[in-house]
């Protein structure tokens, strides 16, 4: 494994390696669902590249930037034994002096996650494409725990016309169903113990979805009404969408996105479920 911290040095590399790219961009302090991704990239894949970078641009004012958690070494070790090139760019590299150029994906950013965190995926969009334009991968690894994201970056992709295929990954989640997140270490013992009503309100309108029950009104409000229950839970959003267009649902439809937002003291944790 070959760890690279400028765009220099990744391109020297690149023109080496023969073979389909694979690649998944990561803000670090990596878990089990990282690995998920990577490991298939590494089924897929001739040469497997991974981003370190906890990208400024996406986190707002008051967000946890500077006390996002980071250990590099042992992010190096869960890499090795699956990744060829670990590119892990400085600010400066990135964003030098002067930077003013930004990729903005208009109206599925306005709702949900993009309503809750003005700005966060223009500097998503922003450092994906940067990504994608320096690693120049075949293939690129997303989750659908960020099912926002995954909507923005397919649809940057698609009309910016860029040469990859975007693949889709399941959530992996804790034995109990909590989605795996690196800002699930900020949560406290009880915090961590309720936080599992998001999952539980998940299957809950899966269950009620595979039984007939497609209205979005009626989901929405049985969701809300379990998360309600957990006094450690404060709803931050509630959301039964559209899964392409992110338009919230009224009656009944084919599909749907019920995603959520909700915060256990400071921590805001979000998780969804696609109805099909
Ligand atoms: P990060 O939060 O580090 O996530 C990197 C990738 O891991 C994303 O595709 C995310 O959806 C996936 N992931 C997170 N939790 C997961 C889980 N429980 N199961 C499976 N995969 C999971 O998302 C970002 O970084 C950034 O926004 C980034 C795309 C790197 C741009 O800066």
């Amino acid at each position: 494994m070959e760890v690279v911290e400028t765009v220099t040095a990744y391109r020297e590399l690149r023109k080496k390696r023969a073979g389909s790219v694979g690649f998944f961009p990561t803000l670090g302090y990596l878990h089990e669902g990282h690995m998920s991704l990577v490991r298939r990239a590494r089924e897929e894949n001739d040469v497997v590249v991974c981003s370190i970078f906890v990208n400024p641009t996406q986190f707002g004012p008051n967000e946890d930037f500077q006390q996002y958690p980071r250990d590099t070494q042992r992010d190096l070790a869960m890499l090795e034994p699956y990744t060829d090139v670990v590119f892990m760019p400085s600010l400066e590299e990135m964003y030098p002096e002067g930077y003013s150029t930004w990729v903005d994906v208009e109206k599925v950013t306005d709702v949900l996650e993009g309503a809750a965190r003005p700005g966060h995926f223009r500097g998503v969009a922003t450092v994906v494409a940067k990504l994608f334009n320096i690693v120049q991968p075949d293939r690129a690894y997303f989750a659908q725990k960020d099912a926002q994201q995954l909507v923005v970056i397919k649809k940057m992709v698609k009309e910016l016309n860029m040469p990859l295929a975007i693949v889709t990954c399941p959530t992996v989640r804790e034995p109990d169903g909590l989605a795996m997140s690196s800002r699930n270490t900020y949560l406290t013992t009880e915090q961590r113990k309720a936080a599992v009503v998001l999952y539980q309100s998940l299957v809950m309108a899966n269950e009620m979805w595979q039984t007939g029950e497609h209205d979005a009104a009626t989901i929405k409000r049985a969701v809300t009404k379990l998360i309600q229950e957990e006094p450690l839970a404060e709803i931050d959003y509630i959301s039964v969408a559209d899964p392409e267009t992110l338009e919230e649902m009224e009656g009944s439809h084919a599909g749907a996105l019920v995603s959520m937002a909700v915060r256990f003291g400071k921590t805001r944790l979000i998780d969804n479920v696609v109805l099909a």
